[in-house]
């Protein structure tokens, strides 16, 4: 941690070295929170949201706890206004700046007792002058103010203007608070599936004071692309080629004429590995920018976890006066890779493997193919301006831990901060960014294509440099379901409407994305079909695929394959039926929502709600959204409380214990065991396919402790695994490996057939076979019908238990290790299985440090270690199954732990026979 602040502060080092300029930092203690009519004044701080100073001075309890998120709603429709203490040692008469990095969202600012700007977008960066205010203002009045208005009020007021927009019936998703549309705030502020709504307001980012002399500027952004020399975005590029370093800066003051730019790329001890000066400088009023190549012998690759070393650099660049003053001075940590989203039409060569046809949608990582395995990142906190380094650290090494390489962050959220993507490029976590649009249309006045403009431009520009930035897309489930929904509901419109969303998503957005940066790709919409043609010689190089899908190739259109997927139909008998999972290229999300466990839940509810369907936890449970797309009748939003519950009734023994609050916890980690059930077989499904994978509904807790789903995922996302495929309406059967390595892997798969009780059973399979699987790949190694191998036999008393020993290397690694993965299969539902007690037993050594685990007399599912709360920490494993006579050894990292310890001896095992008993 220590190593990480330091390299952060370093990093937020943009500030000119020139001695005149004052830059006034105005983070931290010294604001007021006020509400006159309310009469409310309390001390607050910056960077921060309403509700959280209002909850550090007790005027507000915790937003989180029980039903706070409606209670709190009267925070909500009020202004607040943070006003600054009197801000002292400014000179009254040198051009003085107010720069902000965030304003959430609607504030008007005063400095000085004067108007100086309203402000209505949370995602760009302001400065206004204001050398004239304080040139007449004393010293005492030196404050600024900031009043945030009603962000769900304006909204309504905005929709309400004379020929505003309107949308089809159905079009705009609503979830608590409607309108989000019409402004640029976090979208999920206003309600979503998965979260509540507090529509925060507040300087959430941090903001200073600058004064400059004469022929002095301040550097308020900069940009740094590096790239393959002629790459262009969306085109794999030559990997020999050498590599282009692109400097800008954005600055406000006074730039004399005639200034250069040199640079100093070291590696991260300092060392020098370039030197010199950028060439090719452009300067307009607001940026100086240059660029220079950098041989690609000198420099190492970064990698993403798993596929090789996370190299990074420093790049120092200076902003140096014709008389060799330096002006400026900015350092960004960069590396050295390309990440290319490949949607070319699948090639003769490619067709000729047998791959289907239809167009590509994967990534390529410095010119490799890879297997994304990965997760969506909804924002982690309902107030970002509590959202700490540390916690996201926490978070992104589970991720690691889990074996898992990328993220797609999720539209509809905020922008990530530096850190953020300053931590992925440490771990080597790729994170697919999305603008903040989503499951809505948005208007296309000039003032709100503008004001997108802007926000697009100042974010690409802030986090370009960041090896770990793997894409730019337009938003979240907008050509997949926005203009699906404007066909169902008003197919007379759909050219209008998509003519609109082109507006925004091809002719705002891409232009500002491609004009700042050749080395990220971007895609108007998650989820989409891919480019049907892209051609740089036109102002507006892609034409979207839409549902084009002419194969134009000489295999049957029935066989093509385009594009993402996005799956979700709620229906838990898909568990057993892979026909319903869609095919495509890529599935970016789907799945089944769950229950936090009774640890998580104690903290935010009060004991008495402890219970599946109370009231409280009800109203918690904002799947699906409020009365199917409407306000009115939250209420009776159980919906997604029955979705988990036939779940769990359809396929595993009903928690029906003695103590309420026991059945609860049993109902919560039985929703949990549904949920990583469903969610490895589509894994396991989309990996066989020729196809890509990153799943959603995130399998951490709020406080970082791991569902069950993580740990599942963490063990189906290993480099190569053995999974059963099974149709439980036919019978048929089929068992795959599937290998994510770059090179070949040869090994035998083994299979044993067992009763629940252990006993070895003699089912006509064959025991071994031996296979090789081709570098990202799948090779089936059992294929028969239950019906025909099980019949005479009772298919609820047998399991089938299979492994794999595998030889093969390592991306980027010429060594050979041993790959090994073990599964299971069970002809029935577990509910009708005949589970017995498996008598497990658990113990701990505290010289190793290890938990040992043993099944002494039948068959465990489910293994699950259970840790108390007042600490987070994550097993090695979890969720396994085990032979009788087997043990298993489970090491843990703790993340934190206020228990000093204490919690080893609260651990408990369990398996799924614990959920047939009353206690
Ligand atoms: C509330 O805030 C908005 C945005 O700053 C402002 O336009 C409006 O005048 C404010 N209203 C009051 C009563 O302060
Ligand atoms: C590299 O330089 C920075 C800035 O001067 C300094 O803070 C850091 O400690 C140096 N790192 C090493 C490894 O010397
Ligand atoms: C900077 O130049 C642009 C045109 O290139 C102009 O529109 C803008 O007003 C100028 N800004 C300033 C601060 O001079
Ligand atoms: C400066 O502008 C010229 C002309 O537009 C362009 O060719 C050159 O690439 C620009 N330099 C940089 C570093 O972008
Ligand atoms: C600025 O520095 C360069 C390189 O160090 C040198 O060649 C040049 O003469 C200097 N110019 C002035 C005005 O000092
Ligand atoms: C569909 O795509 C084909 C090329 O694959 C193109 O020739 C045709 O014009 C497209 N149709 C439409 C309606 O855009
Ligand atoms: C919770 O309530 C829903 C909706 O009424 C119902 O379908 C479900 O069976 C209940 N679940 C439990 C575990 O009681």
């Amino acid at each position: 941690m220590v190593q990480f602040k330091s390299t952060s502060i370093l990093l937020a080092l943009a500030s000119p070295l020139a001695c005149a300029q004052n830059v006034v930092s105005l983070k931290g203690d010294g604001w007021t929170l006020s509400n006159p009519a309310l009469n409310i004044s309390v001390p607050a701080h910056l960077p921060s949201q309403a509700h959280l100073d209002l909850f550090a001075n007790q005027v507000i309890g915790d937003p989180y706890y029980g039903l706070n998120d409606f209670n709190l709603r009267w925070v909500v429709w009020a202004n607040w206004t943070y006003t600054s203490d009197p801000i002292s040692g400014l000179s009254p008469s040198i051009s003085t700046w107010l720069l902000f990095n965030g304003l959430d969202t609607f504030a008007t600012i005063e400095f000085c007792g004067q108007h100086v700007a309203n402000t209505n977008n949370q995602f760009r960066q302001y400065w206004f002058n204001v050398s004239s205010i304080l040139s007449t203002c004393a010293e005492a009045d030196r404050q600024i103010s900031l009043n945030f208005g009603s962000a769900p009020l304006i909204a309504n007021d905005i929709a309400n203007q004379p020929g505003q927009e309107t949308w089809p019936y159905g079009v705009q998703q609503v979830y608590e608070f409607t309108n989000r549309w019409f402004i640029r705030k976090e979208q999920s502020d206003f309600g979503w599936d998965w979260g509540p709504a507090f529509a925060p307001a507040g300087p959430w980012q941090p903001a200073w004071v600058v004064q400059l002399e004469s022929e002095e500027v301040y550097v308020r952004n900069s940009i740094v692309d590096i790239y393959r020399e002629g790459q262009m975005p969306l085109i794999p590029p030559n990997q020999n080629n050498d590599w282009v370093v692109n400097a800008s800066i954005d600055y406000f003051g006074d730039l004399p004429a005639g200034v250069s730019m040199s640079y100093d790329l070291t590696d991260l001890q300092n060392k020098t590995i370039a030197s010199g000066s950028l060439g090719n400088v452009n300067c307009t009023n607001s940026t100086v920018t240059g660029e220079t190549t950098v041989p690609a012998s000198m420099v190492d690759l970064w990698w993403p976890s798993q596929l090789g070393p996370q190299t990074l650099y420093y790049m120092n660049i200076d902003l140096v006066s014709s008389s060799n003053k330096t002006l400026a001075s900015i350092t960004k940590r960069v590396g050295f890779r390309t990440i290319v989203l490949n949607e070319f039409p699948i090639s003769d060569a490619q067709l000729a493997q047998g791959i289907a046809p239809g167009n590509n949608w994967h990534f390529e990582i410095n010119g490799h193919e890879f297997y994304a395995k990965g997760s969506n990142f909804i924002p982690p906190d309902a107030f970002w301006a509590r959202v700490t380094p540390e916690r996201i650290s926490l978070l992104f090494d589970s991720v690691v831990e889990g074996n898992q390489n990328m993220l797609r962050v999720w539209a509809s959220g905020a922008y990530s901060p530096d850190f953020m993507y300053d931590l992925a490029d440490e771990k080597g976590i790729l994170l697919w960014s999305e603008f903040e649009f989503g499951d809505a249309l948005y208007p296309v006045d000039e003032a709100f294509l503008d004001n997108v403009r802007e926000e697009i431009e100042y974010n690409v520009r802030r986090v370009n440099h960041h090896p770990s930035l793997a894409l730019w897309a337009g938003g979240n489930e907008l050509e997949n379901l926005e203009l699906l929904l404007v066909n169902q509901s008003a197919p007379d419109e759909l050219d209008y409407y998509m003519a609109q969303y082109e507006t925004l998503f091809l002719d705002t957005i891409l232009p500002v994305v491609f004009g700042n940066s050749h080395s990220i790709s971007y895609t108007p919409s998650s989820t989409s079909n891919g480019w049907l043609s892209l051609n740089f010689s036109n102002a507006i190089p892609v034409i979207e695929r839409y549902n084009n899908l002419t194969a134009g190739r000489v295999q049957p259109l029935t066989c093509s394959v385009y594009g993402e997927t996005d799956f979700y139909n709620y229906d838990p008998a898909v568990l057993y039926n892979d026909s319903a999972f869609p095919t495509g290229r890529f599935s970016n999300e789907f799945g089944f929502h769950s229950m936090p466990s009774i640890q998580s839940w104690r903290q935010q509810i009060s004991p008495a709600d402890l219970s599946f369907n109370s009231t409280t936890v009800i109203l918690r449970d904002h799947h699906p959204p409020p009365g199917g797309l409407n306000t009115s009748n939250f209420v009776n939003a159980s919906i997604g409380q029955a979705q988990m519950t036939e779940a769990v009734e359809m396929w595993y023994p009903v928690p029906n214990k003695t103590d309420s609050v026991a059945n609860f916890s049993a109902w919560c980690h039985a929703t949990q065991i549904f949920q990583a059930d469903l969610y490895t077989s589509e894994i396991g499904f989309y990996r066989r396919g020729d196809i890509w994978v990153a799943p959603t509904w995130a399998g951490i807790e709020y406080d970082g402790r791991w569902k069950v789903l993580h740990y599942a995922a963490k063990d189906y996302y290993q480099h190569v695994i053995i999974a059963p495929y099974y149709n439980m309406a036919t019978g048929n059967l089929s068992v795959w490996v599937t290998s994510d390595l770059w090179s070949p892997i040869r090994g035998t798969a083994s299979f044993a057939w067992y009763d629940w009780s252990g006993n070895k059973l003699p089912v006509n399979t064959s025991s071994s076979v031996d296979f090789i699987v081709g570098a990202i790949n799948s090779t089936q190694v059992l294929q028969t019908f239950t019906t025909d191998i099980l019949a005479g036999r009772d298919p609820s008393n047998t399991v089938l238990h299979m492994t794999i020993e595998a030889a093969g290397s390592l991306p980027n690694c010429n060594a050979t290790r041993v790959f090994k993965h073990g599964n299971w299969f069970h002809p029935t539902a577990l509910k009708d299985a005949q589970l017995v007690d498996p008598g497990l037993k658990l113990s701990y050594s505290s010289s190793t440090k290890n938990f040992t685990v043993e099944a002494r007399s039948g068959v465990a599912a489910w293994v699950w270690l259970d840790y108390p709360s007042g600490a987070v920490l994550n097993f090695d494993s979890n969720a396994f199954w085990l032979l009788p006579n087997q043990t298993r050894e489970v090491g843990y990292v703790v993340k934190s732990d206020s228990t000093n310890g204490g919690w080893i001896g609260g651990v408990t095992v369990q398996s799924l026979w614990n959920q047939t008993l009353s206690t």
